[in-house]
């Protein structure tokens, strides 16, 4: 296999690396060629644009694969907890039971945020989306958190991610409780990762709260397969953000504004929302996949197609596996999810769908479990933002570790050729 690639332009010839991959695409190397040929390049979206060298996470687009620090994403959400994959994605090793019960333990002393944060919340109108009010608290956090991250030191490094994986948690729930007018609630220390959240989201005032495996399960699981994602939009403002050397609550908050996004993180709630809107027109599938395939029309399958997923994202099928079940247990039936299976099939008959190589995403079938757990729509991205938080952390932290330069893309430039200022009484 060539080391490296010849490019020829204006009667000269460039040799340029190859930088070889584990798994995955290699990259040719263009840091020198501007250099040495005075052209960039240019690839609107970075379809084929590798943005860094990562030892996180691995898609397999064409096989519909999904690596955590090279573990399998099934057997992960299968056996692993939330908590579990936090530290596997930090730390790139799966813990010890010492490792993991102090991980834990470490976390909960951060679950608390100040008291000034609470009336920031106050102010919010309770007609804002979770999305916008969690961004503002995220980026608010800075303010009672000043101390900017050494990140060349372990122990500040560490502390760091514990405040975030604490407060931002904490700062979720919030977002539930300011939505639906509740008191807020505070930590349980004495609860787990996932059920303390739970507890802060639903417990009622003056109420025992009491944890209910199969939610706490299905939470972890959700959890999981969110963790992480390669390089994709938000996690790509994480790294940008912290690539100026922002400090980690602000470069999260860029994090969750990237991902509320309805072609990314807001998905989730946007294929709902479609759902219901197919059901209550009297579920004709077909009509719907039509409309889809119409480019003359801007609706679009919501929770199918994926940039690097050319297959089914591997997500998306555990999670609908895992739908009926849950359901089942917790005794709902949700027509929703019939009309989603229903489409999927005739989508995946209809040769436009096949062509293009669209599957069902992670945002396909998510919804349905969090409706079933009692989420309303419009808190099914915060979901998905709690999910990502160790991702982002993990990506952050790898991009300062290798103190990567600030992230500054270059630009063809088409506008206006250089010309002179003309008096308004000359216009
Ligand atoms: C997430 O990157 C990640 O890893 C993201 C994520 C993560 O975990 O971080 O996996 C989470 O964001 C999942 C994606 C959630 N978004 C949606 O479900 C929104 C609906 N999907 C699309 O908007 C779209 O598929 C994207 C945004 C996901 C991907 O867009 P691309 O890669 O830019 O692909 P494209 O828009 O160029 O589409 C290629 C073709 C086009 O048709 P042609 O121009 O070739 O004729 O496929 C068509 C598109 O029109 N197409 C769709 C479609 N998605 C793509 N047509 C109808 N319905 C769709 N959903």
């Amino acid at each position: 296999m060539s080391s490296n690639v010849k490019i020829s332009y204006n009667n000269s010839e460039v040799e340029l690396p190859i930088v070889k991959s584990v798994y995955g695409a290699d990259a040719v190397d263009i840091s020198t060629l501007k250099a040495q040929t005075g052209l960039i390049t240019l690839d609107v979206g970075f379809k084929n644009t590798g943005s860094t060298k990562s030892r996180i996470t691995y898609l397999d687009g064409a096989e519909g694969k999904l690596l955590y620090r090279g573990y399998p994403i099934e057997q992960l959400s299968e056996k692993s907890t939330f908590t579990e994959v936090m530290y596997l994605l930090l730390h790139g090793e799966l813990p010890t039971l010492n490792q993991l019960e102090k991980f834990e333990r470490d976390i909960m002393e951060h679950c608390y945020v100040s008291q000034e944060m609470e009336q920031i919340l106050q102010n919010f109108p309770r007609s804002a989306h979770p999305m916008g009010v969690l961004s503002s608290l995220t980026s608010a956090l800075t303010a009672f958190n000043p101390r900017i991250v050494d990140v060349k030191s372990p122990e500040d490094m560490y502390e760091a991610t514990l405040m975030m994986l604490g407060k931002f948690m904490v700062l979720c729930t919030w977002t539930y409780r300011k939505k639906f007018g509740l008191p807020i609630n505070y930590s349980n220390p004495k609860l787990d990762y996932v059920s303390n959240f739970h507890q802060m989201m639903f417990r009622k005032p003056f109420e025992e709260y009491k944890v209910d495996p199969v939610v706490i399960d299905s939470l972890n699981k959700l959890f999981i397969l969110h963790a992480d994602h390669e390089q994709n939009c938000s996690t790509s403002a994480v790294r940008i953000t912290g690539s100026s050397h922002a400090g980690l609550f602000a470069s999260i908050s860029a994090g969750v504004s990237a991902l509320w996004g309805p072609l990314h993180g807001g998905a989730n709630q946007a294929v709902i929302e479609m759902l219901e809107m197919i059901k209550h027109d009297g579920g004709d599938l077909q009509k719907w996949v039509d409309k889809a395939k119409d480019k003359s029309d801007d609706f679009r399958l919501m929770g199918f197609g994926h940039r690097v997923y050319k297959n089914f994202d591997p997500r998306a099928k555990i999670i609908k596996k895992a739908c009926d079940g849950i359901l089942e247990k917790l005794g709902v039936e949700d027509e929703v999810l019939e009309i989603a299976k229903g489409l999927e099939k005739v989508a995946l008959e209809d040769p436009y769908f096949v062509e293009r190589k669209l599957y069902p995403n992670v945002d396909f079938y998510s919804g349905i479990i969090y409706r079933a757990l009692g989420i309303p729509t419009e808190m099914f991205t915060v979901m998905f933002a709690l999910g990502r938080l160790p991702g982002w952390i993990s990506q952050w932290k790898e991009m300062r570790d290798n103190n990567e330069p600030i992230g500054r893309p270059m630009q063809v430039y088409i506008g206006a050729e250089r010309r002179d200022y003309v008096p308004m009484n000359e216009r």
